[in-house]
Order: structure tokens, then sequence, then C-alpha cells
């Protein structure tokens, strides 16, 4: 069972020359942290990644400082704990899969670096996942400890629905609405995926505009060039 096609978002970043939603990605961020980041790891996405997509510099830097590392060994050779600088990685909750799973009641949240990519539908399939939670329809069995949500491949997933509304305070003012905590973790999410994204629209633009301008010049050239010959 594939689970329930997810339907086609419009997505702020979709389109051929746009670019992520700096402001939904900010948001998302603080989504994931409070309510994702219990159970989900974001192994491939350090504070200094933040700095200038959804975060200045001197934001990212006291963001790393809410959390504690372990670091050493120092000149004794004792490991010792430090506050969070924008080289750490995002921290994980668990050590390893056995103690994710060991808390998850044999469940294992994946890392979500790249679940965008890695799932058929990407942000659509994280969006409608997020939402797509309801009451198991009357004929179908959904074993004791998984939640009924037709959008997860076989329709039980093991994670309950984690976004309810107003769940979060939002500092730019925007309702956080269930649906509109998933949009913009979602943001999050297909950014950490794909960090070089706008950079490779930007390339890609160039590369028409350098191409095409020449391709057109070839084209007046042979032009000029064969005018003589009928
Ligand atoms: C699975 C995202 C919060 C526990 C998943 C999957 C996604 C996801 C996309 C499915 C991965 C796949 O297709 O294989 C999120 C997001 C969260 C969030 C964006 C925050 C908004 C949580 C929390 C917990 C949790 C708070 C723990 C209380 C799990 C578990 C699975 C899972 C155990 C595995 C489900 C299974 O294999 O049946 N999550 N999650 N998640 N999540 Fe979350």
């Amino acid at each position: 069972d594939e689970g329930l096609h997810a339907p086609s978002y419009p997505w702020p970043h979709s389109g051929m020359f746009d670019t992520f939603d700096s402001a939904s990605i900010r948001r998302g961020y603080q989504v994931y942290k409070e309510v994702c980041a219990t159970c989900h790891s974001l192994d491939r996405i350090a504070f200094r990644n933040l700095v200038g997509v959804s975060h200045t510099a001197e934001e990212a830097k006291a963001l790393a400082e809410e959390f504690e590392y372990q670091d050493g060994p120092d000149d004794e050779g004792e490991m010792f704990t430090r506050p969070g600088k924008l080289s750490d990685y995002l921290p994980a909750p668990y050590p390893n899969e056995e103690a994710s799973r060991a808390a998850n009641a044999g469940a294992y949240p994946p890392d979500l670096s790249l679940i965008v990519k890695a799932r058929h539908s990407g942000a659509d399939y994280v969006f409608s996942l997020l939402t797509g939670y309801h009451e198991t329809p009357a004929g179908v069995e959904v074993r004791e400890g998984l939640n009924y949500n037709p959008y997860f491949p076989g329709g039980a997933i093991a994670m309950a629905r984690v976004l309810f509304d107003d769940l979060v305070e939002y500092e730019d003012g925007t309702p956080a609405t269930t649906s509109q905590m998933a949009k913009d973790v979602t943001c999050f999410l297909a950014w950490a995926a794909e960090p070089e994204h706008d950079e490779r629209k930007l390339v890609g633009l160039k590369a028409m505009i350098i191409f095409g301008s020449l391709f057109a010049l070839s084209v007046w050239l042979k032009r000029f060039k064969f005018a003589s010959i009928k």
C-alpha cells in the first residue's frame, strides 16, 4: 500500500523562478525546534546554515547557545560541555537509533534532513501527513499504538498527530493554525533538504540568459556569413 497520493500544493518555492520564503522557513524552524525536535534529528543542518536564510548571524548564534554540547578533550584530557556555536549541528534528541526506538515504542522517527527528497511527492507528502490525521474510518483496523493516517504507506503510523491550533506562538504574529505550522515546518524541511536551491535556480537563470544570447548571436552570425550564398 503506497498511501493516499498527496494533492499538489502551490509552494512559495515551486515555480521556476521562485526562491524560498524566508519568513516561512523562520517560523518553520520554530515549529521544528519546539515540536519535531523532541523525537526527530536534523543531522545535516548546522546553526550557521540558518544565517542569511532565516536568521541573522547574531540570532543564529543565540539559537545555538540555547543548547549544550559535549566537547573535548581539553588540555587535561577531560571532556567538557559548552554552549553551542554557529558551527555546531542541530542537536539530536537521542544518541542513536536504538535509544530512539526505545523511547518511541519500537518505532523509529527518521532523521528529517532529507525527508522532503526521500519521499515521493516531497513537500506535499509531509504537509499532507502532518494534517492528515483523522478518525479511523469504520471497517479499518489500526493496530494498538498506531494512528490512522491515509497518507502514510500502510495507512497507520506510529507518530501520533503532533500539530494542533495555537501550539506555538509565532513572533511575527502569524496565527499558528495546524495547517500554517504544517506549511511552515514543511518549507523549513524543504530548505533543509536542498539549501542550495535558490543558488541553483539563480545560476540556471544566468546560464539560460548567457546561452540564450550566444545562441541568438550564432543564428545572426550564420545568416550574416551565408547571406551572399543563395
Ligand atoms: C515519522 C515528520 C514530530 C515521532 C515521521 C514522518 C515524518 C515526520 C514526515 C514520516 C517519515 C516517513 O515517511 O517515513 C515530523 C514533523 C514533526 C514530527 C515535521 C513536527 C512537526 C514528531 C514527534 C514525535 C515523532 C514530536 C514523537 C513524539 C515519529 C515516529 C515516526 C515519525 C516514531 C515513525 C513512524 C512510523 O514508522 O510508523 N515524522 N514529525 N514525530 N515521527 Fe514524526
